[in-house]
């Protein structure tokens, strides 16, 4: 179907609602999230404080922050019924996703009126979904390596708390600043996909966990949330500065799409990959490893950005996201097929702060096709 200004394709450039949440501008590589720009917010905020940031409108004062955390925390467990699906997914061979999509339709089972759209109701269900979605991820990655999982720990905050699951062990601070930094960093981006697809359920009257199970299946494509793991393995795959520019060549001449550049909105550098990239020289810190993982993709970004001009010309496709949040995962030991996961872990306090806005606008967002299709046929005889 051809492009026209009157029918954009993949609605593109269309604002599909008013939102006071988070604002993209693609154009100078700016990201406000609830009046904040995100490094005003990064790495100084808990992701805590954020969510209660896009849920409430405001900051929360240091006792609302310790209270909400609290919250949150005596959320984290899970009921048996979800924890046996993980179980299930885990024996059948369902990447954390998936696993993920399946244990949040299932929490709806222990909510006394899943229904209820109200505030109160939806600020509940988003508290409970943002404290279960790290433990069903934490109890997918030990089932998967045969082990039991471990409960949740009330007196840690949810980063921490994540990497304590997945361990057993103390949380190491850097670690856990690290996740809760990322976390905070995609919490929300505007009217990308899977928030979309979560506003969409929300208009219809539909409730909280029903929109951001919606969402999560939105969010794990590769051409959104999925794209992370797969720039680990390209990483991997190149594995020296030197080899970088022949192996994007090739990949382009094939006509694929090099994994962690290009953005539908930015045409600058994402100002998450900025955070990301801070947060992943960090942690590269203390591994060798690390280091020299870091150093290539460095190396291989502007190689990969300048063949991305030369072969692309005008289109701009820069850093995104996706480029730094495989680094900095990977070196909190965290496997690529765990990483749309934990996006959606963070993601889902803006989620749920959309379906809240949704819920309060109570229009529904209903919009037309364009039939190309035949008519008049008949049926013989
Ligand atoms: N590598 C190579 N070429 C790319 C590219 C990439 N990562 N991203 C876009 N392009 C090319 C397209 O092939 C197209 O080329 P053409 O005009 O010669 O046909 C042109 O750039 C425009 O692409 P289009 O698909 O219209 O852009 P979009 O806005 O729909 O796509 C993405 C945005 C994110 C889906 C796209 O950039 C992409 O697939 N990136 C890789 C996956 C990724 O990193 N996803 C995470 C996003 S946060």
């Amino acid at each position: 179907m051809s492009e026209s200004t009157s029918r954009p394709r993949g609605l593109d450039g269309v604002v599909a609602a008013q939102t006071r949440l988070s604002h993209v501008d693609g154009q100078n590589g700016r990201l406000v999230i609830g009046g904040y720009e995100l490094d005003e917010l990064a790495g100084k905020t808990t992701f805590e404080q954020a969510a209660h940031l896009l849920w409430t409108g405001t900051l929360p004062t240091a006792a609302a922050a310790a209270e909400l955390t609290r919250e949150i925390a005596a959320r984290r467990p899970l009921p048996a019924p979800v924890l046996a699906l993980v179980r299930e997914a885990v024996a059948r061979g369902a990447p954390p996703i998936d696993a993920l999509r399946m244990a949040a339709s299932a929490m709806s089972l222990d909510v006394p009126n899943p229904a209820d759209i109200s505030p109160a109701a939806d600020v509940a269900n988003a508290k409970m979904l943002v404290a279960r979605f790290p433990t069903v991820v934490a109890a997918w990655i030990r089932l998967r390596s045969g082990a039991e999982p471990i409960a949740p720990r009330a007196d840690l905050p949810l980063a921490a708390n994540f990497l304590h699951m997945v361990t057993g062990r103390e949380p190491d601070p850097i670690a856990a600043r690290a996740l809760d930094t990322y976390w905070v960093t995609v919490i929300d981006h505007g009217m990308n996909a899977s928030t979309f697809a979560g506003r969409v359920i929300a208009s219809t009257r539909s409730d909280m966990i029903s929109a951001v199970t919606g969402a999560i299946g939105a969010l794990k494509g590769p051409l959104h949330g999925g794209a992370p793991g797969p720039v680990l393995d390209m990483l991997h795959e190149i594995g020296t500065a030197a080899n970088c520019e022949p192996w994007v060549r090739a990949r382009l001449a094939a006509g694929e799409r090099i994994m962690g550049f290009g953005h539908r909105v930015y045409k600058v550098r994402d100002p998450r990959a900025q955070v990301l990239s801070r947060v992943a020289e960090q942690m590269s810190g203390a591994q060798l490893e690390d280091r020299e993982l870091f150093d290539l993709a460095r190396a291989c970004e502007q190689t990969i950005v300048r063949v991305l001009d030369e072969v692309k010309p005008g289109r701009n496709l820069r850093t995104n996201v996706e480029f730094f949040t495989a680094l900095v995962l990977q070196s909190l030991g965290l496997k690529p097929e765990t990483f749309v996961a934990l996006f959606a872990c963070g993601r889902a306090a803006g989620w749920a702060a959309h379906v809240i806005e949704q819920h309060a606008e109570d229009h529904l967002i209903r919009p037309q096709s364009e039939y190309v299709g035949p008519r008049g046929l008949t049926i013989p005889g």
